[in-house]
């Protein structure tokens, strides 16, 4: 009976074998440390992919800018040396000017603005655009919310309360063109070095979404934040394209597919989580939340008065009046 069996569960070993023989491992680099938008919808993805291909590709998940700053990510995707990355899109921006019509100060004010322009017309073009300059595809949106600003010194309620303060802001020249028109000079890093800059005092301040600035444990360093929304914070999931292409058309079909579920289970996850964990960094880390003054007013017609120098790099002033139209608005 014993020397009957032998066979059936050596078979059944081989198959195990051959099984893990075909077995793909990729890599996911992310810039947030875990707990924020980023690795939960890396993380989604990853899940996705792993039940779609019966575990014949797994992902590994590299939070906190293991794999290089979100710059130099989009380089290693696009020589074809990393799989996938989760950034920021201002990060994407120098790389492919167009995609800055999504960080247009005061265009996108809403997570269902952000939805609008992810997952419509314009949405699309910026898939193809980013594709065609940047070399890499972008497969998934990670919603993460407003970027608020943050600091370790006093309550900002106004523009004019930046004075003497010095902010960090991406490598992007919409941001830094914004705090300019805010009255002060921003100090472009990359993301990757923040947290230090901001615990060594080299910079008082930064801006980013409340989830985000959770994950990154930015409240043992910083004391106020302002509730701006100047820019919403989206945060795509790309892939190498070289390594997209490599992949037979099921494959693609499947990485397709999984990337607009993740980008569906993102954006519920931010309308769950943001309001608690605004309220986890009040109670629970002593943040202060100021109210920006004249509801907002100054914010926003200072910052939103840089759109003109920036219509050529998104190309165009049509691709704005388009976004805004998207949005129910108009430019005037
Ligand atoms: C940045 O400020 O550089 C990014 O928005 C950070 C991020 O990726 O969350």
């Amino acid at each position: 009976m014993k020397k009957m069996m032998l066979p059936v569960a050596v078979a059944a070993v081989s198959a195990v074998i051959s099984q893990n023989a075909l077995a793909e491992t990729w890599r996911m680099a992310l810039g947030d440390a875990q707990g924020g938008t980023q690795y939960a919808m890396g993380e989604k993805f990853a899940q996705l992919i792993h039940e779609k291909t019966d575990g014949e590709v797994n992902i590994d998940l590299f939070p906190n800018g293991q794999l290089g700053s979100e710059e130099d990510t989009v380089s290693s995707a696009s020589m074809g040396i990393l799989d996938l990355s989760v950034l920021a899109i201002n990060n994407i921006t120098p790389f492919s000017p167009t995609v800055g019509v999504l960080t247009l100060p005061y265009v996108i004010t809403s997570p269902e603005d952000a939805k609008t322009l992810t997952q419509g017309e314009i949405g699309q073009q910026l898939v193809e655009n980013t594709i065609r300059d940047a070399g890499v595809r972008v497969l998934s949106w990670a919603y993460s919310g407003c970027r608020v600003l943050s600091n370790s010194s006093k309550p900002v309620a106004s523009p004019d309360d930046l004075r003497g303060l010095t902010i960090r802001v991406p490598r992007n020249e919409i941001m830094i063109a914004s705090y300019q028109e805010w009255g002060v000079n921003p100090l472009p890093m990359a993301w990757s070095e923040t947290f230090t800059a901001l615990q060594q005092g080299v910079v008082d301040g930064q801006d980013n979404p409340y989830i985000t600035i959770n994950a990154m444990k930015f409240y043992e360093v910083q004391d106020y934040i302002t509730d701006i929304c100047y820019v919403f914070s989206l945060e795509p999931l790309v892939m190498s394209e070289s390594k997209f292409q490599s992949l037979s058309p099921e494959m693609q079909e499947i990485v397709l597919e999984a990337g607009q579920e993740a980008t569906a289970y993102s954006y519920d996850y931010l309308l769950e989580t943001e309001e608690s964990i605004k309220q986890v960094l009040v109670e629970e880390h002593g943040i202060q939340i100021i109210k920006p003054a004249n509801d907002e007013s100054e914010w926003i017609e200072r910052a939103s008065s840089i759109w003109p120098r920036f219509y050529d790099s998104i190309g165009g002033e049509e691709r704005l009046e388009e976004a805004l139209q998207a949005l129910g608005r108009d430019l005037n």
